[in-house]
This record gives C-alpha cells, structure tokens and sequence, in this order.
C-alpha cells in the first residue's frame, strides 16, 4: 500500500493488517495512544479543500504520535484563491520535502491526480473526495465495528440516511462486504438512494423500521444539504418523521446494537438527540479511533516505497 485512495479493491489482509496495526496503538484502557518514532523526521501535509473538524485534527494528531512534522496548509490564506493550479501547489510543496499529502478536495478524484503527479517516495492518504470516498473514515468505523462487535461474519449492518452523496457509504459498504459482514442493508428515501446498490451486494430498503430491524450495527448519515438541490431537498421535519432514529424506532434493532455515525451530526433531522447521547451510540468512540487508525495508515503507507 503505497497510497490510500479507497477501501475499493483494499484486500481482506490489507485491512486487517490496518486494524491490527491500529490496535497495537492504543493502551489498555482503548483510549490512549502513545508517541512512537516511527515518521520521526518525515513531513505529513494536510490539505484540506473541503472544511472538517475531526479529520484534520485527528490526521494532526495520528501524525505528531508518529513524531512527523505537521503542516496545515490554510487553504483560505493560500495561493489557491489567486488561482494556483491543484498539481502547482502540490509541486510547491514537495519542494518542501513533503513526504504524506493528506488530501480533502469537494472533486471526486483529487487525490488520484495527486497520487498520479507525486514523485514514488511521496505518500497521498485520502482525506474525503466528493461523494467517491473517505477511506480513513470507512477503517475506523471498521474498527468502531470490530471493538464492539469482535466479529464481522455475523453482523447484520444498516447505513441510513442521504446514501447518494455519501463518500462514507461507500468506503464503508466495500469495507464490510471484503470483511465479511452478513448482510449489509442502506436504508434511505428514492430519492437518496444511488441505483447502483444493489450490484455493491447489499440490500436496499426504502422504509427505515424494516431497514433496522433486526440490525447489530446502524450507521446513520447526515443529510448533506450542501450538495443537493430543488428536487432533492427534503425538509428537515418531513425527513425526521420518516427517517430520523429515534429511541422508539431503535427498539427494533437488536438490543445491543451500536448506533454509529461519521459526524457533524444534525440532531433533530436524522437522528434523535436522545440517541445520539444514549447508551448505545459509540459516536465519540469512532473519533477516538480515529487516531489510533490515522497513525496506522500513514505509518503503513511510509513503510512503502514504490
Ligand atoms: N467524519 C468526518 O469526515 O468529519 P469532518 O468533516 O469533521 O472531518
């Protein structure tokens, strides 16, 4: 694994190999993670197009644990806004010696044209791109997953909620079919349900009581209104009086069941803010995580040169 762009076409081994390194980071107690030299004197990159709160900081946080030099680059302040080209200000900044490109961009396939434009020793982890793909957040809901659950062979999983635009539908589905999961079901209105899910092997549900029914594992999506319009656009109440979790609808699912979501969460549309603070929501846990798994795949991906 030179690159992260996808969990697409990622092997059962490889994402193993990525949960297991993931764990050997974290103590004990399944929180801390400790400083370890292993990029001591290689450059990380965040580029971050496309806002976010807990995967920059977390890729900051995975990355300085490493004892790598960390730059933000402030994408607002930079010379992107008078116009620099995407592959000029990636040869500006190997230039500097960057070793990883941390890479969010709004258009599906950035980080691929990175990856292609890089010299072989530099490393381009994907960081969310479009609705394609959010690799590092598929892994540690696989993690999240496997915490909780242990095992996939098992597990009936629902993803809920705006599928079409979701870039963390999709790193996830490819992860749990490769992982072995049971069955993995999405559960959404027409309208934000891509047609192509059925050909992924999972099930499709156009009503959300029988989508969670019987589920170990529900991972909720947000409504991503910034990338609809008109016609799609439901409002937030119509939306919640049929698709939203709410405590009652979650008695439907198995009585141990994880409630999941990638966050920022909108409480009141989606899902219920009762759930999102009750027992069995483990959406702080998968930030956590998130570390621990940040710090596994740069640490990965640098082992390998081309
Ligand atoms: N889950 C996720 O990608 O959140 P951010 O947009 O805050 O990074």
């Amino acid at each position: 694994l030179i690159h992260l762009l996808s969990t697409e076409g990622l092997s059962k081994d490889i994402l193993t190999q990525i949960l297991d390194t993931a764990s050997n980071f974290v103590s004990v107690n399944d929180r801390e993670v400790k400083k370890v030299p292993l990029l001591r004197g290689k450059s990380v990159f965040n580029l971050f197009f496309e806002n976010s709160t807990r995967t920059r900081t977390t890729f900051e946080i995975a990355a300085k644990r490493l004892s790598a030099d960390v730059f933000n680059l402030d994408i607002a302040r930079s010379s992107a806004s008078k116009g620099e080209t995407l592959l000029d200000t990636i040869d500006n900044l190997s230039a500097m010696a960057a070793d990883i490109f941390v890479v969010r961009h709004s258009e599906s396939g950035a980080p691929y044209l990175i990856a292609k434009h890089v010299a072989p020793h530099v490393h381009v982890v994907n960081a969310g791109d479009g609705r394609h793909a959010h690799p590092t957040q598929g892994l540690l809901d696989m993690y999240t997953i496997r915490h909780y659950k242990k095992d996939f062979s098992n597990l009936r999983v629902a993803i809920v909620g705006d599928v079409l635009h979701s870039r963390v539908a999709r790193s996830d589905i490819h992860a749990l079919t490769t992982l072995g999961a049971a069955e993995v079901r999405v559960v959404g209105p027409r309208t934000l349900v891509p047609a192509d899910m059925a050909s992924m092997g999972v099930r499709v549900f156009h009503n959300l009581e029988e989508g969670i029914k019987d589920c170990d594992v529900i991972i909720m999506l947000r409504l991503q209104n910034e990338r609809m319009s008109g016609a799609l656009l439901p409002s937030s109440q119509e939306y919640f009086k049929s698709f939203g979790l709410t405590e009652k609808r979650l008695e439907l699912a198995k009585p141990d069941a994880i409630v999941m979501h990638p966050g920022p969460i909108n409480r009141g549309v989606e899902i219920d803010s009762a759930v999102v603070d009750g027992p069995q929501a483990v959406i702080l846990s998968q930030v956590t995580f998130g570390i621990a798994v940040r710090m596994a795949v740069m640490s990965i991906v640098a082992g390998n040169e081309a």
